[in-house]
């Protein structure tokens, strides 16, 4: 089974990210084939800083490996070092429609956020479609939010196979049951977000235990006593979901456990699972984020793995809408 995510260098990842990729990452890859991508082509799509983009990418690929990942089981690179992936995103952008771009909410929402809407913001779900089909992915594990693209994926496979032929494989979505979709801690309501989120709002992977314990401490709960989900109590709901992740507890057992005692003793409780999740992923970060000459032999070894594997779907690509073949090709 072939298994493709991605992941954007941008910023400081988060416990969101966390729950819905990295953890998800480490745990597919023992099924089959994997790739996991450090999309830095997504990343240009948005204002940012050219200077820090080379360092978030290699602090993400530091992070990758922290987590669980293992350079000889699976693939990491780096987007940009496959140029299959812009090629594709180009050839992919006939078969998607401009209407269908402009209702994907991960635009809408990070459009108002922008001054300068750049043509990329609005079309990196083709980029991204491109991203998993160049692969032939079966299993793309991904975080909620994510949902509304992997399907317009799906739908630009089948739209490609009808009319140009039989190309692409169908990918399917792999979602967490717990923590698909962690909130915010100052506001439930919203996503923990890497730029929509203030700094209490949003637990790093790199923060230290005094800021873990001062984020959840601080977090926003709601009116009682009870510590148990429901749709009236986002902010318990969200620090559970939290907890299970950290722990690997089902939320039934942690409500069992700590329904009735008041949410100082819980939030403490789940301060500490937390802090003991992250700490060693912390301690490995920083061990191998010292060393950036190994990452790049790692980064350039799995982009030669991605290169050969995308290329057959590429040249069919290419074959398939009837472009002339190059010689040798
Ligand atoms: P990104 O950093 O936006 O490239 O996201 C990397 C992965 O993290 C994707 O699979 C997202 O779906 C996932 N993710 C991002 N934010 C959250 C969140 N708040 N809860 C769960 N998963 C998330
Ligand atoms: N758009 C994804 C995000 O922001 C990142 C991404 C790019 C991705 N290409 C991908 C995820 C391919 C899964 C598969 O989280």
């Amino acid at each position: 089974m072939r298994i493709f995510s991605g992941i954007q260098p941008t910023g400081d990842k988060h416990f969101g990210n966390y729950s819905g990729g990295f953890r998800q990452y480490a745990a597919t890859q023992a099924e089959g084939e994997a790739f996991f991508c450090i999309v830095d082509l997504h990343s240009v799509t948005v204002d940012y800083h050219p200077p820090a983009l080379r360092e978030s990418s290699l602090n993400l690929a530091a992070m990758l490996f922290a987590t669980g990942l293992e350079a000889d089981r699976s693939t990491i690179f780096v987007q940009s070092h496959n140029v299959a992936h812009a090629e594709a995103a180009w050839l992919l952008s006939a078969v998607a429609s401009f209407g269908e771009l402009r209702r994907m909410t991960g635009f809408k929402e990070r459009a108002e956020q922008q001054t300068f809407v750049t043509a990329g913001l609005f079309t990196y779900p083709v980029l991204m479609a491109g991203d998993i089909l160049l692969y032939q992915t079966d299993l793309v594990p991904i975080g909620d939010d994510q949902r509304q693209h992997l399907e317009l994926a799906r739908d630009m496979a089948v739209r490609f196979n009808q009319r140009f032929g039989e190309t692409f494989k169908l990918p399917r979505g792999q979602y967490p049951a717990e923590g698909a979709r962690i909130m915010d801690l100052t506001n439930p309501e919203k996503k923990m977000g890497t730029t929509t989120s203030s700094d209490m709002g949003k637990i790093l992977l790199v923060d230290r235990p005094d800021a873990i314990r001062r984020k959840v401490m601080s977090a926003v709960t709601d009116a009682g006593r009870d510590v148990r989900r429901a749709e009236d109590k986002p902010g318990v709901t969200n620090l559970i979901d939290i907890m299970s992740v950290a722990s690997g507890r089902s939320p039934e057992s942690i409500e069992a456990e700590y329904d009735g005692q008041g949410y100082g003793r819980f939030k403490a409780a789940v301060a500490e699972a937390v802090i003991e999740c992250l700490n060693p992923i912390r301690e490995r970060y920083l061990r191998l984020r010292s060393d950036p000459v190994e990452l790049e032999k790692l980064l350039s070894q799995g982009a030669e793995k991605a290169r050969q594997v995308s290329a057959p779907t590429l040249q069919a690509m290419y074959d398939a809408m009837g472009f002339v073949r190059r010689s040798g090709g």
